[in-house]
């Protein structure tokens, strides 16, 4: 079982590697990395004009296994991520039964190994249902394997529980992901609050709505010590707070999603309900403070939120749609065309926050090509152009904004532990 993987521009930013190198995989493990490996034994791999990376890292999915199938399945949903280039994916545990007990981690880690496509995490409750209640067991889900706690789709509103649910998970090692949104100040709103949302006679949902449980998870976050991870950051106010706590030393990460750096409410007009996410697209200032935050690293990640719906719950008047939208199949284009072709981040910085970064938060052994780590690799090629077709997705969602759009720098090939799982856009494994 070997694989040399020749002449691509190898880019490894936990070992400071962007060059010209040739790659050998031995038995799921990467084996030597030199500027000229010849071995006869080995299916060979073209990556001239390529870029070769660790497999990219997906920290922020929703698999909707179990309980949500008609939206997407571990099979489909880890089928989607190979075709996007990833090779491991976290899954958030807002699902049918929740994951706030040990039997659903269980099921998800097996039903995922069975599947055999890509590596899943699962993260577990914070709250007993993702209500907000009463704490998970934060031992009990641990050992049975989850790697990070947040009752995403919904925040922990109680701060108190919030305190304690931090307490825990110091102890056990964990970060707690949360997803920032007072839901009084939310008050019903569907969009960005503005000038758009005025226009299109939508209610709005105000960036104080996101802030306002940012500053108190930083202020938690240091008064307990204890990790804490802000997810989807949307908005300016958010990027600020986060590099002031940071430049203090507290404990606090963050991520943004390609939606949140590529859109604004702008695309709200034509009313697709494509573009409801949680929280919502922002206005410009926004988008460029999140710019700004990933460029001087307070967002540490680049993270998708992948939310498949089905056809029929999005097929609605704005207001009732469901939010989020789908990522994992276009996050590397939007990374490329964005960030690396519009001059904001390098390669290696780009991924470097969709490997190493999201490895680090979830203290996963994985996001490096050193010798003798696991061959997860993503190959990019930076030339291609296609235009982005949802019917061709492999996630059963096919809720994008971004359905049209001709885009540059698509994955080509996925291997996982030394297993080409996608070639040229097929998934070759589980489906
Ligand atoms: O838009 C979103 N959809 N944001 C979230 O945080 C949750 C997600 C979902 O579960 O659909």
């Amino acid at each position: 079982m070997k694989l040399l993987i020749r002449g691509g521009r190898l880019i490894d930013p936990a070992n400071g590697i962007d060059g010209q190198y040739d790659v050998l995989v031995e038995n799921g493990l990467i084996s030597r990395v030199s500027e000229r490996i010849s071995d006869e034994t080995a299916e060979v791999l073209d990556a001239e004009g390529k870029i070769v990376a660790p497999g990219l890292i997906d920290m922020h999915v929703h698999l909707r296994d179990p309980g949500l199938h008609h939206k997407e399945t571990i099979e489909t949903g880890t089928a989607a991520a190979a075709a996007g280039g990833f090779t491991a994916v976290a899954c958030m545990p807002n699902t049918v039964p929740p994951v706030d007990n040990r039997a659903v981690v269980r099921y998800i880690i097996e039903r995922a190994r069975n599947a055999g496509i890509v590596k899943v995490y699962p993260i577990g409750n914070v709250t007993k249902g993702g209500e907000g209640g009463e704490l998970t067991e934060i031992g009990e889900l641990k050992e049975a394997g989850v790697v990070a706690l947040s009752d995403d789709g919904n925040p922990v509103v109680n701060s108190e529980i919030m305190r304690r649910a931090m307490e825990y998970a110091k102890m056990f090692g964990l970060t707690i992901i949360d997803h920032c949104e007072d839901p009084y100040l939310k008050a019903g709103g569907v969009m960005n609050e503005g000038y758009m949302a005025t226009l299109l006679g939508l209610r709005g949902i105000p960036d104080a709505a996101e802030e306002v449980m940012v500053a108190r998870d930083i202020i938690l976050a240091e008064m307990t010590g204890c990790p804490v991870h802000i997810a989807h950051v949307s908005t300016a106010g958010s990027v600020r707070m986060i590099r002031e706590a940071k430049s203090r030393g507290v404990r606090i990460t963050a991520e943004a999603t390609p939606h949140h750096f590529t859109l604004t409410d702008k695309a709200v007009v034509g009313y697709d309900t494509a573009t409801k996410v949680s929280p919502p697209l922002r206005s410009e200032k926004d988008r460029e403070a999140v710019l700004e935050g990933l460029v001087d690293g307070t967002i540490d990640v680049i993270a998708t939120d992948h939310a498949p719906h089905a056809r029929e719950e999005k097929e609605v008047e704005y207001d009732y749609a469901p939010c989020g939208m789908v990522g994992l199949e276009t996050a590397v284009p939007l990374v490329a065309e964005q960030l690396v072709n519009g001059n904001i981040l390098s390669w290696s910085d780009a991924i470097r926050k969709m490997t190493v970064e999201p490895a680090r938060i979830l203290n996963l052994p994985l996001g490096t090509l050193g010798t003798g780590a696991h061959a997860d690799i993503v190959i990019i090629d930076p030339e291609m152009e296609a235009v982005v077709d949802p019917d061709r997705f492999y996630s059963k969602g096919k809720n994008t904004p971004f359905k049209g759009w001709k885009l540059k720098g698509w994955p080509v090939c996925t291997i996982v532990d030394g297993r080409i799982v996608m070639k040229d856009k097929r998934v070759l494994a589980g489906r």
